[in-house]
Parts: structure tokens; C-alpha cells; sequence
């Protein structure tokens, strides 16, 4: 990808590049939809990357050309919403106050619409570059942050903190619990004996956007009819009294901080048995408290789980379509990933795509001149 990259950006600007970037996709393994009521993730950023090269510009201008969306001109001096992909990259350059103008070229193999954060990883490739073209510190923390407001702000996506921070800030072969209400950064190490297999269902997320919204606004009224800051703050004999459906809403989001923080424990602890069945549990949570699950999703983890070599699965990130997530003993990735493939095959009639994936650095600069 690093020479691919370099070599777009030569073809186009006629110039080497001064800087590449690569900015990981991530996978979360547990702890889905807590990050916006302050609770926990258990995310890892994975081998999956987007990848940028850069070269300063005079003018106040950037140039971003895209493998997979085309040609963009922005003007530092007046950046304005145009409500397609390039806007990822408009708000994040105005959160972060990049000065410097650049051309750049972009590709990803990151999936768009998968659950595994393209967009994150845009907008960290664009937040590193411009740090390092303007000469500004570097710190994940206040990156991550600059990155979510252009999608809060910018992009009019709700998302939550999780997203950008473990593109931040992710570590080889580490998974990092993140308190999204501190940003505290907790590492586990991945035990030797399992291997993180990603297990894209071939179905993309259409209006994901206005049940996630829905969602977001469920817990944040349950959360002002307990009187507390957040969901992160409840337990469940505080939800008794709410209407069925908020109860349910909560009671995912009370459920799930508690696995996620007991699935980093037995991480850390190499029971990678409890880290499965907490999976499991999660994704039962997901499916039928929080109904953000899909057929497509519920048949390739179950699938996942029939393989005497996974520990558990779970779908994984906001759900509605795209991937999900199993833990797999290390001896037995190969007969996994082809049994799953061929039953979920046989189950749905959709071809999917199983690999397996390290945890891989957040963000970086790869290579300057
Ligand atoms: C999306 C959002 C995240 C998070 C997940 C669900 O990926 O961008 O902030 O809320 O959904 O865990």
C-alpha cells in the first residue's frame, strides 16, 4: 500500500511526497454502544489501513485525490460543508486548524460501510499529516477529540469517542479498554494462543444513521429519568422503573460496561474462555436488548461459535450490517475461516470475507523525506 500510494501521488503531482501516513481501520472486540454514555471499550486498530502521502503546498490550498472517491480542492482560508466524502477531511482539517496546504493522494483497504471505521481512519490520516506539515505536537488524545467534532460538527454523524481514539492511539498486539469518559487508556495483551478473526458478512449499512441517532437519544432519556450523568452510571435494579423499551435500551448499555471491563480482566487473567462467552453474551445484548443486530450478522456469529476452535463471536461495531468479530485458538485459523465461510455461504446465500488481523499500531508516520 506505501508504494502504491507513493507512486499515485507521483503520477499526480509530478513531485515525490515529503510524508506517508497510515492510519489503521480498527475493530472493537467488546463494548458497543457504551462509548457515548461514558462507559468502556475493548477495541484493537487493525492491519487494515488507510494510507496518505503528502507534500506541502505555497498556497493555502489542498488537494486530496482519492483511489476510490475522485479529486478534492479545498481552500484552508474558507472551508465549507459539501456534504460528500470530502468532508471527512474539511471538518477534520478545521478542527485540528491545519494552515499549511498540501496535495495528497489516499487509499484504503478499509471497507466503507463495514463497522470497521473507515471514517475514523480518514480523518486520523488527514489529522497526522497536517500535524506534521504544520509542525504541531503530536497528541493522540486532542487528535481523537479534533476528529470526532468534525464528524459531530462537520459531518453530522453522532458518533461516539471510541472510533478516533483507538485509531489514535492503538498498539501492536495490545487491545486497549478505553473509559470514554476519562480517556483513560488501560493495555491488555492479546494471549499468544488466540487470533482476532474478522468476519465481514458482505452486507453494507444503508441508513444506519438515523437508527444509531435513535438509539443515542433512547439512552440519553433513560439516563435523565434515572437523574444520573450517563448511563455509566446506573446499575440494573436502578432500571425497574422505566418504560419497557428504554429499560431494554439501558439495560444493554448497563449489561455491556460490565462485560467490558470483566472481558479485559480475563485478558489479562489468558482466560480466553470467559473472553468468548462475554462475547457471546455481548452480541445476545446487541441483538435483542439494543436491536441493532441483522439476520446477516446473527447467522455468521452463530456460524462463527459452531467451530470447536472459537471461543466466541459477536458483531461489532454499530451494527445494522457489516462485520463481526470471533476469537479463534491460534492451531485452528485455517479450518475456521474456511468452515465458517462455507456455512455461512450455505446459511445466506451472501459470500463473505474472513481474515485474520494482529492488532496494529494507531496512527502513523510511516515514512518523511
Ligand atoms: C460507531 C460509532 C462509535 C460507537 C459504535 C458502537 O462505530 O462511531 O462511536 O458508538 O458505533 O459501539
Amino acid at each position: 500500500m506505501r508504494d502504491l500510494v507513493m507512486r499515485d501521488f507521483q503520477a499526480r503531482y509530478g513531485r515525490e511526497p515529503e510524508l506517508v501516513v497510515r492510519s489503521p481501520g480498527r475493530v472493537n472486540l467488546i463494548g458497543d454502544h457504551t462509548d457515548y454514555q461514558d462507559g468502556f471499550v475493548f477495541p484493537i486498530a487493525i492491519e487494515r489501513a488507510t494510507w496518505l502521502a503528502a507534500a506541502r503546498r505555497t498556497d493555502p490550498l489542498v488537494s486530496v485525490a482519492s483511489h476510490d472517491h475522485g479529486l478534492v480542492d479545498l481552500d484552508l482560508l474558507e472551508i465549507e460543508r459539501r456534504g460528500d466524502w470530502s468532508d471527512y477531511i474539511a471538518g477534520t482539517l478545521r478542527a485540528v486548524g491545519a494552515h499549511t496546504g498540501f496535495d495528497a493522494s489516499v487509499r484504503t483497504d478499509v471497507p466503507v460501510g463495514a463497522g470497521l471505521s473507515s471514517s475514523a481512519s480518514l480523518e486520523l490520516a488527514v489529522a497526522r499529516a497536517a500535524a506534521e506539515l504544520d509542525g504541531r505536537d503530536w497528541d493522540p488524545r486532542s487528535a481523537a477529540l479534533a476528529a470526532q467534532s468534525a464528524e459531530n460538527d462537520f459531518v453530522g454523524v453522532p458518533c461516539g469517542i471510541m472510533d478516533q481514539m483507538i485509531v489514535a492511539a492503538g498498539r501492536r498486539d495490545r487491545a486497549l479498554l478505553i473509559d470514554c469518559r476519562s480517556l483513560d487508556l488501560t493495555e491488555s495483551t492479546i494471549p499468544q494462543s488466540v487470533r482476532i478473526v474478522i468476519l465481514d458478512t458482505g452486507t453494507r449499512r444503508q441508513l444506519a444513521g438515523s437508527e444509531y441517532e435513535e438509539r443515542r437519544l433512547a439512552c440519553e432519556e433513560a439516563s435523565e429519568r434515572l437523574g444520573v450523568p450517563a448511563l455509566r452510571d446506573a446499575d440494573e435494579a436502578m432500571l425497574r422503573g422505566l418504560p419497557d423499551l428504554l429499560r431494554r435500551r439501558a439495560r444493554h448499555v448497563v449489561t455491556e460496561n460490565s462485560r467490558t471491563v470483566a472481558a479485559a480482566a480475563a485478558f489479562d487473567a489468558g482466560d480466553v474462555a470467559e473472553v468468548g462467552r462475554l462475547m457471546n453474551d455481548s452480541h445476545a445484548s446487541l441483538r435483542d436488548d439494543f436491536e441493532v443486530s441483522s439476520a446477516a450478522l446473527d447467522a455468521i456469529a452463530e456460524v462463527a461459535r459452531r467451530h470447536p476452535g472459537c471461543h466466541g463471536a459477536r458483531m461489532t461495531g454499530g451494527g445494522f450490517a457489516g462485520c463481526a468479530v470471533a476469537l479463534v485458538d491460534e492451531n485452528a485459523v485455517g479450518d475456521f475461516i474456511a468452515a465458517a465461510s462455507a456455512g455461512y455461504s450455505d446459511a445466506t446465500g451472501h459470500v463473505p470475507t474472513l481474515y485474520e488481523t494482529r492488532a496494529a499500531p494507531g496512527v502513523r508516520v510511516e515514512s518523511s523525506s
